[in-house]
């Protein structure tokens, strides 16, 4: 018999909060994640087998909740992007009941950490009824997703206890971004130089992410001033507008504080009307195809009086030294693999910010780890 562990039989041994134990635990979680998929001599990927081609994959659609969501959408970037399967992705709530039609032979992918979300798991049902394979990303490997899972692939984040995911979230998008690798390579989109290449920017993460952790002193900065914010905007671009919604939602998930995460490109098409000196402008800025593009977007927001807070690259933020008042500098990685990198500095702001507040951060008001009910 499996022993559930609970919060007291795990304590929060020096940390104040087991939200800040789990923050610390990103570097070992992603390269244990990572482990289970890569293997080691030839740093190709290394998937236990499936029960379908992904060269025979029309198309897949991605459902979940939450943080786990935007994992989701961030694996969509990657599907499309590197292994050039149509995907789509949508909230559990709303894909439950809008009854799309899928294509026979489909693949159905579920993320979520406890593999018990009520409405994931009625999105897995669903597609099961509409002929998809069905492959569920958890990080409880005998959950109720899992068992009704074709196959499952299992995050190595260990029990999460604090209420909003943070480990979980990095352990999902790791295994996205190998699962992307390995359609990739089935379906010959991407060769194997590139794929070392990828796999290899993988296995850098853990190490720049024990980086990020160690120094946050600019990022206190930022929290003391995100504190008298009633209003925090986050923009991203392309795989980083997903981390700007987790970093909104993790804000106003333990902080409180109101917050959006918007793809930067649609601020103009409303959330620039928000804009005043009061509203902080967080942007998660990596270098890479899109950087421009968002760098103009920032623009357009210190123009009008914005406070402009850049998470991006030396590089990147050298560019956006103009218009920024605040600059986070994270360390170099290949735009493939920033947003697993930019996920950690945007939860463990949120967290900064929660603490300077003095609200409870590991059992927010109104929020429960587990929704098991609709
Ligand atoms: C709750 C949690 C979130 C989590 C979401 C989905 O709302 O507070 O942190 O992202 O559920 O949970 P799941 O277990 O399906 O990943």
């Amino acid at each position: 018999k499996l022993t559930k562990l609970t919060g007291a039989a795990i304590g929060k041994g020096n940390f104040r909060h087991f939200m800040e134990k789990e923050l610390h635990e990103h570097p070992v979680v992603i390269g244990d994640t990572l482990r289970r998929m890569v293997d080691p001599s030839t740093r190709g990927i290394a998937l236990p087998e499936l029960p379908f081609d992904f060269a025979r994959i029309p198309r897949i659609t991605i459902s979940a909740c939450g943080s786990a969501f935007y994992a989701g959408l961030t694996g969509r970037w990657w599907f499309e992007a590197i292994a050039r399967i149509p995907t789509d992705g949508d909230v559990a709530s709303e894909f439950r009941y809008r009854t799309p039609p899928l294509p026979d032979g489909g693949l159905g992918l579920l993320v979520s950490q406890s593999g018990e979300t009520a409405d994931t798991l009625a999105a897995l049902r669903y597609m099961r009824e509409q002929g998809q394979h069905v492959l569920s990303i958890v990080n409880v490997p005998e959950s109720s997703m899992a068992r009704e899972s074709e196959a499952v692939l299992e995050t190595m984040a260990g029990p999460e206890i604090g209420v909003a995911s943070t480990k979980a979230f990095t352990a999902q998008l790791v295994v996205l971004a190998c699962l992307a690798l390995a359609a990739a390579r089935a379906r010959g989109t991407i060769g194997a130089a590139e794929e070392a290449a990828l796999t290899g920017a993988l296995l850098e993460v853990p190490g720049r992410a024990a980086d990020v952790l160690e120094k946050d002193e600019a990022l206190q900065a930022i929290a003391a001033r995100l504190v008298q914010a009633r209003d925090v905007l986050y923009l991203g671009r392309g795989n980083c507008f997903p981390i700007a919604l987790e970093g909104a939602l993790k804000l106003k998930e333990i902080s409180y504080i109101h917050a959006e995460g918007y793809a930067a490109g649609e601020m103009k098409h409303g959330p620039i009307a928000l804009i005043d000196p009061t509203v902080p402008v967080i942007a998660v800025a990596p270098s890479g195809p899109l950087f421009e593009k968002t760098a103009s977007n920032l623009q357009e927001a210190a123009a009008r009086g914005g406070q402009v807070i850049v998470f991006s690259d030396a590089a990147g933020a050298a560019k956006l030294k103009g218009i920024a008042t605040e600059t986070v500098v994270l360390p170099d990685v290949d735009p493939f693999v920033a947003p697993i990198l930019y996920a950690v500095p945007m939860q463990l702001l949120a967290y900064l910010v929660a603490v300077l507040k003095g609200t409870d951060v590991d059992q927010p008001r109104n929020l429960a780890k587990s929704v098991t009910v609709e």
